[in-house]
């Protein structure tokens, strides 16, 4: 089961696992209605808010679940906005989820976390797996406490709770949900459609970036692997390739040499600038295999290439 499938991550993460497992074995769930089409008519779809922990261990019941990936959340930028709102859905939500694993409802959950866990005084660069951590926003504090109670759950109660620590995600099916990561997505769509973008973010300022596809995988391969396999039960550093807007702009323009880049930076910067620019996720390569199949160029080629067939551009 999908909790906040109509998500940036939610959308694609059911469509693979109905690839791989069989529409009939993954319920997609989320407290709105889909609107991507694919999604729509790709299985079953209930209408749940991972708050309303009845209506969740109802539907855990009646539907027979045993792995629940948890991924309703509100992102950094949203939750500054509504900071009580964001510590409550991220941390009610998990902890309803855990309840279960607890309680043996279901085997086994996918969490995920993000380099939001890391703040102002983590080293900058290849920020290692175990180091410093002072997030500082309601975001990453919420994922930061988190990734804490999943270690607990696992240490003290054996649930078996896997986590990623996401880097800022890049797609093009769903769009994302109010990211400080998120002018690596829009840029590709004003690119398309005006041939131009204002990053709300600084020239120079890098962070570590994913391609969806790796995510997906490796969401589904910590989930799917065997337990002994995933020995930091908080949760794993994880990273494709590091850039800034202006190396971004630089690689959009090699495809699209009249693509014009500014900049108006606005709150973001705040945030951005107490997170990494690079991580070193070798735990998870060691430990799980983890390796990412696309790097900063394979991805913006391929995020043009499908944004310019979603808007009918040959
Ligand atoms: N992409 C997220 C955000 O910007 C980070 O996990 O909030």
């Amino acid at each position: 089961m999908v909790i906040g499938a109509c998500g940036q991550v939610g959308t694609e993460l059911v469509l693979e696992l109905r690839k791989k497992f069989g529409a009939e074995k993954v319920i997609a769930t989320d407290i709105r209605q889909p609107e991507n089409e694919e999604l729509k008519y790709s299985g079953d779809f209930f209408e749940l808010d991972v708050l309303n922990k009845d209506a969740l261990y109802q539907l855990v019941k009646s539907q027979n679940i045993d792995t629940v990936y948890n991924m309703a959340a509100l992102l950094s930028a949203t939750a500054e906005k509504n900071p009580e709102f964001g510590w409550k859905l991220n941390m009610e939500g998990l902890f309803n989820v855990l309840d279960l694993a607890r309680e043996k409802h279901i085997a086994k959950t996918f969490w995920p976390s993000s380099i939001a866990v890391f703040g102002p005084t983590t080293p900058k660069s290849e920020t290692p797996q175990d180091c410093v951590m002072d997030p500082a926003t309601v975001y990453g504090i919420s994922k930061l406490a988190g990734e804490r109670w999943c270690e607990y759950y696992h240490k003290r109660w054996n649930v078996d709770v896997r986590s990623i620590r996401y880097p800022g995600l890049i797609s093009y099916k769903t769009a994302p949900g109010g990211g400080t990561t998120d002018y690596a997505v829009e840029i590709f769509h004003k690119a398309i459609l005006e041939g131009k973008y204002i990053s709300f973010l600084k020239e120079n300022t890098m962070l570590p970036m994913l391609y969806m596809p790796d995510a997906i995988k490796a969401t589904i391969e910590i989930t799917h692997c065997e337990a002994e396999l995933v020995k930091v039960r908080s949760s794993y550093n994880l990273a494709g390739f590091s850039f800034t807007p202006a190396q971004l702009g630089a690689e959009i323009a090699k495809e699209m040499p009249a693509f014009t880049l500014d900049y108006a930076p606005d709150f973001r910067q705040q945030i951005a600038e107490s997170w990494p620019g690079s991580i070193d996720d070798s735990a998870a390569r060691k430990d799980w295999n983890w390796h990412n199949d696309y790097s900063l160029n394979d991805m913006v080629k391929d995020m043009l290439l499908n944004l310019k067939k979603a808007y009918s551009i040959a």
